[in-house]
Formats: structure tokens, sequence, C-alpha cells
């Protein structure tokens, strides 16, 4: 962790992919045709953070808020996600991914979390880079689940991640919406127009070169 500025070290990027409704919208598609395609930018992304060497990549893949869209919505989410581990584990494996899911798990079907529990146990022992999925999360829920256990610090859904260096949220918004409270207390925000499905490893390589001119002085003068 580099408190001096010019460039920082970056371990843990963290990503609000915003956006696939309208990118959807815009061309007439349905909704869940964006998701489709925030699905391959979502794996060409993860392809850009090895390749810069992140130890460490979260995204946000279904809030503790995500359960209020539309039944249809919601039953596309969850199969969509499971489909996609599914999918994606080989690729994943070969990599070194490790496939790791925070949150809670109820009301979360049965047979996603199965979906996700395979992921896990699969890629378990890689230590390449891992990728946290975030589903059925909740800043506040994860803070209150920790706070009944004790120190929260310790008992956050995954205590040996270290702290967000670098949130990246897509599509104009500005704002955390619950995403990783406690981890980003001093995470670089880089927000950008682009849709997520529009996003992609070089857009992920521009907000790396964004992140490494700041100065990072975490309260203290630098
Ligand atoms: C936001 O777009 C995106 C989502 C709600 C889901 C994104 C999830 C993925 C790309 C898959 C990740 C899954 C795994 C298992 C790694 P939006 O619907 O909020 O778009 P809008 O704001 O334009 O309506």
């Amino acid at each position: 962790m580099s408190s001096s500025g010019g460039d920082p070290a970056v371990g843990h990027v963290a990503i609000i992919m915003d956006g696939n409704g309208r990118w959807a919208e815009q061309r007439g598609l349905p909704r869940s045709k964006g998701h489709e395609a925030g699905e391959r930018a979502l794996f060409d992304v993860v392809e850009g953070a090895l390749e810069a060497g992140l130890r460490y990549l979260s995204v946000y893949a279904f809030s503790t808020e995500n359960w209020t869209r539309p039944s249809d919505e919601v039953e596309f989410l969850l199969n969509f996600n499971r489909a996609l581990l599914r999918k994606r584990r080989d690729d994943m494996n070969e990599r070194g991914v490790r496939i790791r899911r925070i949150g809670r798990r109820e009301p979360v079907p049965r047979e996603v979390l199965d979906e996700f529990d395979q992921a896990e146990a699969f890629t378990a022992h890689h230590t390449r880079l891992d990728l946290m999925v975030c589903f059925n999360y909740g800043g506040r829920a994860e803070i209150e689940d920790a706070a009944k256990q004790g120190s929260i610090q310790d008992n956050l859904y995954a205590p040996d991640v270290p702290d967000v260096d670098l949130i990246i949220r897509t599509s104009g918004e500005r704002r955390l919406s619950n995403f990783l409270l406690w981890q980003s207390a001093y995470a670089e925000l880089y927000f950008t127009d682009m849709l997520w499905p529009d996003f992609d490893r070089h857009s992920l390589f521009e907000a790396l070169r964004d992140y490494s001119g700041r100065q990072r002085r975490y309260g203290g003068l630098g």
C-alpha cells in the first residue's frame, strides 16, 4: 500500500457493472439481451485483470435491492448467473481464477447456491486472481451480519480480502449503491459514461492509468 502518491499499488478493483438495461433499450432489444452482452464484457475484463496482474476483482452481480425488480427480470438474472457460472467455470479454472461468492445465502434459490458452491470448490486452489462475485450482496447487510459476530473487520464475508483500491462504475451514475461499503473506505472512485456492455479490458486499462495518477493519502499528508 503506497501512501506517497504516484503509481499507487493496485491489488483490488471492484466494479459496479451498470447500464445493461439501457444498452439493450437503446437498441430496441429486451433487457435480457443487455445482460447477455454484459457477460461478454465481464469476461473480457477478467482477461484484462489477469493481464494487468490484479489479485482481486469484485463484481456486483446481484444486490440485496435487486429483488425489487419485476419478478421476470429477477428470475432471468438468477438463471442467467447460474448458467454463466456453469459455462465459464472451466475457462476460469484453466486461467487460474478462483471464483468466490459473497453475500447472504437467504433467499437465493438452492440450485443457484449449489452452482456457486460447486464453482467455488472447483477453483478453490487458485491464487492468481480471486473473482469475488457479490451476489445477493449489500454493504449494510454485510456490516450488520458481521456486527452480530463481534469485530466487523474479522467477520466480513471474506475477511482475508484486502480493502478495495479502485471502484469503477459505468453508465454515468455516480454513487456506491451499497457496494463494499466497509472495504471501500479509502477507495479511489472512477466513473465512466460507458454502458457496461461496451466496457472491455482496454476500458479497464484506461481506468488503471487514471488511478495510477492519483495520490492516496489515507487521511495523512502523503
Ligand atoms: C446492471 O445493469 C447489471 C446487472 C444487474 C447484472 C450484471 C451481471 C452480470 C454481467 C453477470 C455477473 C455474474 C457472475 C456470476 C460473475 P442494469 O440492469 O441495472 O442496467 P440499467 O441501469 O441500464 O437498467
